[in-house]
């Protein structure tokens, strides 16, 4: 009975199908139609019967579009859903921050937005100007853990007085409130840029295993997990010069680096190019009695700026090469680059493993003119993701990292 069902099923239907097949045709011709007059409307010199208004929507339209197609480029890995979904996050994101903790001992909300850590001010700063804050946790898709070490480091605090500290705090978020056991603290989250934070949260292992972690120095070796954690870009700001961009014609230099051998990978870098003629690599940072904004000014002159991995956190000069308008070359083994599920670094940044350090300036000489052009255009295209702003704008660091979180909070939605 049940096999022959569908046999039936169509012998019964058959002079209604006949019916319907009539219809879709009819259907199909004024959709061809509608579709052609559409056409026409968009690229043809309008029919005289054409609406002023309607012409005026099309232009509109078709100027939206050239600005969507400007903006929306294969610099994302999926153009379409991220401004889809970007937009609906602007719409629907909601977290919830908790109260901060004894400001006799425990300083979580920083207001220093500059320095090297500056990306946790800002963080900190922007979610309570946001529109993302809600004051009611049964709205909240997140809910936000204010823990902030760098302050407790200034005065003095051990770290392992720190993590009791942090411990302290958390457990009695936990106790206190009903959210974190709904889900064991998936969709809870914290954010540090500096190391500190990274290391006095790990006496937590409940909340360095369960909660987002929102952290600048996204390697292995501080217990980075990649489809769950994000990593914060880190962005020493202010910046001492104003955005690069468009001025290929001045970058003569082909590649740069200046820093301190504080790790392996440098060491090396300075050994095999600190007097190369093409490569302008020192092996020591550049000291202001040098010059005004010296260092600064190199980044401008060269088409590459090389980003070797150092002894510890240290991306704030990728963020300075992207600022800068020079193609970062990240010279890493691991390294999880900000917004790495977002954007195609490919596009505008150059990733080596640090073995090919030795074939560092064969690598750079083998990029051509044109497709160097292209990371530099790119690289343009980017910078607003990688510049923090009080108040936040839209696309910029600030909301970057929201987009990740939304992303991650769809995978634990209590
Ligand atoms: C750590 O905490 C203990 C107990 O509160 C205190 O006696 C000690 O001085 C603290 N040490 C540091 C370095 O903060
Ligand atoms: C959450 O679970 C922990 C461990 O079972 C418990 O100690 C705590 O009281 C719970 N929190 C709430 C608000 O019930
Ligand atoms: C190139 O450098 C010169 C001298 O520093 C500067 O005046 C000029 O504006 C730069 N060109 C571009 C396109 O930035
Ligand atoms: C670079 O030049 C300095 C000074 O002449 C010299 O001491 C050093 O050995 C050179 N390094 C390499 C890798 O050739």
């Amino acid at each position: 009975m049940q096999m022959t069902f569908g046999k039936q099923a169509l012998q019964q239907s058959s002079p209604s199908s006949l019916f319907s097949l009539r219809g879709s045709l009819l259907f199909l011709a004024i959709l061809t139609l509608l579709s052609f007059t559409y056409l026409s409307l968009k690229y043809s010199t309008p029919a005289p019967q054409v609406s002023v208004a309607k012409l005026v929507d099309a232009r509109v339209n078709d100027a939206e579009e050239e600005k969507d197609e400007e903006q929306f480029t294969d610099i994302y890995h999926s153009p379409h859903v991220f401004k889809l979904n970007y937009a609906e996050m602007e719409k629907k994101f909601k977290v919830y921050i908790y109260p901060d903790g004894d400001p006799n001992t425990f300083f979580q909300t920083p207001r220093k937005l500059t320095g090297k850590y500056a990306s946790e001010g800002y963080f900190f700063q922007n979610i309570r100007e946001s529109r993302f804050r809600t004051d009611d946790p049964d709205q909240a898709d997140l809910f936000f853990i204010p823990i902030s070490c760098h302050k407790m480091r200034g005065k003095g605090t051990s770290y392992e007085n720190m993590t009791i500290i942090v411990q302290n705090y958390v457990e009695g978020l936990i106790s206190k409130y009903p959210y974190w056991n709904r889900t064991l603290g998936a969709d809870h989250f914290f954010v540090t840029c500096h190391d500190v934070g990274v290391r006095a949260t790990e006496g937590l292992p409940l909340l360095v295993k369960n909660s987002i972690r929102a952290v600048c120095s996204p390697s292995y070796d501080v217990g980075f997990i990649p489809h769950k954690d994000v990593a914060l870009p880190q962005v020493l700001q202010p910046f001492a010069l104003p955005a690069g961009g468009n001025d290929i014609e001045n970058r003569t230099t082909l590649g740069f680096w200046a820093g301190h051998r504080n790790s392996k990978i440098r060491v090396i870098l300075a050994r095999v190019w600190e007097n190369d003629t093409e490569l302008d690599i020192s092996n020591n940072r550049i000291s202001r009695a040098t010059g005004h904004l010296v260092y600064q000014q190199r980044f401008y002159r060269s088409k590459f700026c090389i980003c070797p991995g150092g002894s510890q956190v240290n991306s704030a000069r990728i963020a300075d090469s992207i600022h800068y308008g020079c193609i970062p070359v990240i010279l890493s083994n691991y390294y999880d680059l900000p917004f790495n599920d977002i954007l195609d670094w490919r596009k505008f940044s150059v990733v080596l493993k640090e073995n090919d350090v030795y074939q560092l300036k064969q690598i750079l000489k083998g990029i051509s003119h044109a497709e160097f052009v292209t990371l530099h255009n790119n690289l343009v295209k980017v910078q607003r993701h990688f510049q923090w702003n009080s108040p936040p704008v839209q696309f910029d660091a600030f909301h970057m990292v929201m987009y990740d979180l939304w992303l991650r909070q769809h995978t634990i939605k209590y």
